[in-house]
């Protein structure tokens, strides 16, 4: 059993639990991610590692509460425990030496798994500037943090409520024309986000990092769950990945795949909601 050691609401519908995992948090890296199932009927909900605390043992998730698991993972509180957390998965993301300025682009709830990128880069030494997307100022996530390892900090917002009015391409394309010269862009949010970050970096020939979240079962390449197309070849994101080259991914064929179940999870969602409201009501 995982122990719930923190919880925070970062925005009304984003939480952050930190689980007490020591195994893990012993060896986890930025890009990995674990799999974790409330109970023994619960789903395998894949979330990426937004941070750990070796010392602690413990390890850092945040999620959007989305859909049936997300939302019982968040009626949980400090004190409780879940049944599985298993993890570290997938191949930590591999910075090549050399690089000495990065842009890392975060979009809504993506900026949780963006911020551990942008981390690990300023911890060797690279020049950091975040471009963080949100579609509002009310949903903004992870300011303080991205602010201490950064040594730019540039908040989009689609309405303009807060920071610079825009989607977080124009910033991009804009410090980029006005001469900043960037090694590698790193890019994880929704997935017409990291499509069109990755058209934006091709033009300019500047290598483009991005993080895949297709459907995960196993989370061990038994299942095929996760198959994406990566310059032509067939990659399965929990054990080629998460990360992957942008300017080779099928995007559009991601998006595809991650749509299949979308009634079904609604459903599920709304018959949650509704059995829980009877309970609450009884
Ligand atoms: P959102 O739709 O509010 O978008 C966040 C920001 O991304 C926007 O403010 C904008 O700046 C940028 N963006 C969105 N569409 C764009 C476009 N067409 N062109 C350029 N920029 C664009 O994001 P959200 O609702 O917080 O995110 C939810 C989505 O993120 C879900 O689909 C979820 O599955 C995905 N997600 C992905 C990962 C990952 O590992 N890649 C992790 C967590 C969540
Ligand atoms: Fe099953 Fe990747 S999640 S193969």
């Amino acid at each position: 059993m995982y122990k719930i050691v923190r919880k925070q609401m970062l925005n009304p519908s984003v939480v952050l639990m930190e689980i007490n995992a020591p195994y893990i948090a012993k060896k986890a890296k930025a890009g990995q991610f674990i799999i974790f199932r409330i109970d023994e009927k619960g789903e395998r909900i894949p979330l990426t590692i937004a941070d750990y605390d070796r010392e602690n043992g413990t390890v850092t998730i945040i999620y959007q509460i989305a859909g049936k698991s997300t939302m019982q993972l968040s009626e949980l509180n400090e004190g409780d425990t879940i049944l599985d957390f298993a993890g570290p998965l997938g191949v930590p993301t591999h910075f090549e030496e050399g690089i000495k300025k990065a842009a890392v682009i975060g979009g809504g709830v993506g900026c949780a798994i963006a911020y551990p990128q942008a981390k690990a880069l300023h911890e060797k030494g690279v020049s950091v500037d975040v471009i963080a997307g949100f579609r509002n100022k009310d949903i903004v996530i992870l300011e303080d943090e991205f602010k201490a390892v950064s040594d730019r900090l540039i908040i989009t917002t689609d309405d303009g409520s807060y920071g610079k009015k825009g989607f977080v391409t124009d910033a991009l394309k804009e410090l980029i024309d006005s001469g900043t010269k960037y090694d590698v862009v790193v890019a994880i949010g929704p997935v017409p986000m990291m499509k069109f970050v990755s058209e934006l970096t091709r033009g300019y020939g500047i290598k483009t990092i991005v993080s895949l979240n297709p459907i995960m079962i196993d989370g061990t390449g038994m299942c095929g769950g996760c198959r994406v197309t990566v310059g032509g070849q067939v990659k399965y994101a929990c054990v080629d990945g998460p990360d992957f080259d942008g300017h080779l991914v099928d995007f559009d064929e991601l998006a595809r795949r991650n749509s299949t179940y979308a009634d079904k999870e609604k459903q599920e969602k709304e018959h949650y909601c509704r059995l829980m409201g009877g309970i609450r009501n009884a």
